[in-house]
């Protein structure tokens, strides 16, 4: 249900507003949140997307449903698909979006609180935010460990199998276990920092959720560890989870670079941005 009462926080409904919040020097502490939206830009697939989304692309693969290519028990029985998959997503090969570099402009403007990620594609590491502000919640490429012994698997050796859509095995003789990347599969617990961080939501001055379904719990409920009075701003291509029914709540529907160009113009940003998104 869209709420349409009066904003609480804000002056209106808008990226106007929510800039002159931001810009009125009351806001301290923004968190974000973010799914594969961001990263499309870069040229890695969001996986829900009708068309092109990664989801709908797995045909080849012959899976039981999409998701078994990201399923433990599935990638247990037959681990070929996650890495002729992986070969497409490895970390390398993309470059961060202007959304990745406006929410590290956050952090070297110190608003930055926390951002919680859901992607593995490590951009928001290439972008500069600084590693302590980032909860990856369903973990990334960045490491890989066999997944009966948990010895870590050399990195080099794994860039050799990812480009040859190979799957590599422990290197431990008596082993010779399944390597997977630390991606927090579908009937894997997600990372305890996610559960060490939610709560840094709480004490948020404003909210920014962008690029993502919100169909993945736990991280879905992430948006109502947000107080009702606390603005969220959604830059997504279209509305998802609760968002729209708070009353500080604002939609900005469409691609999200384009949503976040027009805040960081409404900031006074705007040339900052592209010059550091240049720059990367
Ligand atoms: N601008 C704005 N929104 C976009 C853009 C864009 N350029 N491109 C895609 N989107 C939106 C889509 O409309 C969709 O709402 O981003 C969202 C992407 O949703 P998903 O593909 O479901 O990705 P995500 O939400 O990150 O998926 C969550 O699902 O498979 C698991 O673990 C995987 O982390 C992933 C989780």
């Amino acid at each position: 249900v869209v709420n349409d009462g009066p904003p609480v926080t804000l002056s209106e409904r808008s990226l106007d507003a929510v800039a002159d919040y931001i810009k009125s020097g009351k806001v301290r502490r923004i968190v974000v949140m973010t799914g594969a939206g961001i990263s499309t830009a870069a040229g890695i697939p969001d996986f829900r997307s009708p068309e092109t989304g990664l989801y709908a692309n797995l045909a080849k693969l012959n899976l039981p449903e999409p998701e078994a290519v990201f399923d433990l028990n599935f990638f247990k029985t037959n681990p070929k698909p996650f890495y002729v998959l992986a070969k497409d997503l490895y970390p390398g090969n993309f470059h961060p979006t202007i959304s990745h570099v406006f929410i590290r402009m956050l952090s070297t403007k110190g608003l930055l609180h926390q951002l919680y990620t859901q992607n593995i594609d490590c951009l928001e590491r290439a972008a500069g935010i600084p590693s302590e502000l980032i909860v990856e919640a369903h973990g990334s490429f960045a490491n890989q460990r066999c997944i009966d012994c948990k010895t870590a698997f050399p990195h080099d050796l794994m860039r050799e199998h990812i480009s040859r859509a190979e799957v590599p095995r422990c290197t431990r003789p008596n082993c010779k276990g399944l390597v997977k990347p630390d991606i927090v599969f579908f009937h894997e617990a997600l990372p305890s920092l996610f559960y060490d961080r939610i709560h840094m939501a709480d004490t948020a001055d404003l909210a920014l959720v962008m690029g993502t379904s919100l169909q993945v719990h736990p991280f879905a409920s992430l948006p109502e560890q947000v107080p009702t009075h606390v603005p969220r701003v959604l830059f997504n291509l279209e509305r998802v989870g609760s968002l729209g029914s708070h009353a500080d709540d604002v939609l900005v529907l469409g691609d999200c670079d384009t949503g976040v160009r027009k805040l960081a113009d409404a900031l006074g940003w705007r040339e900052e941005l592209e010059a550091e998104w240049r720059q990367l």
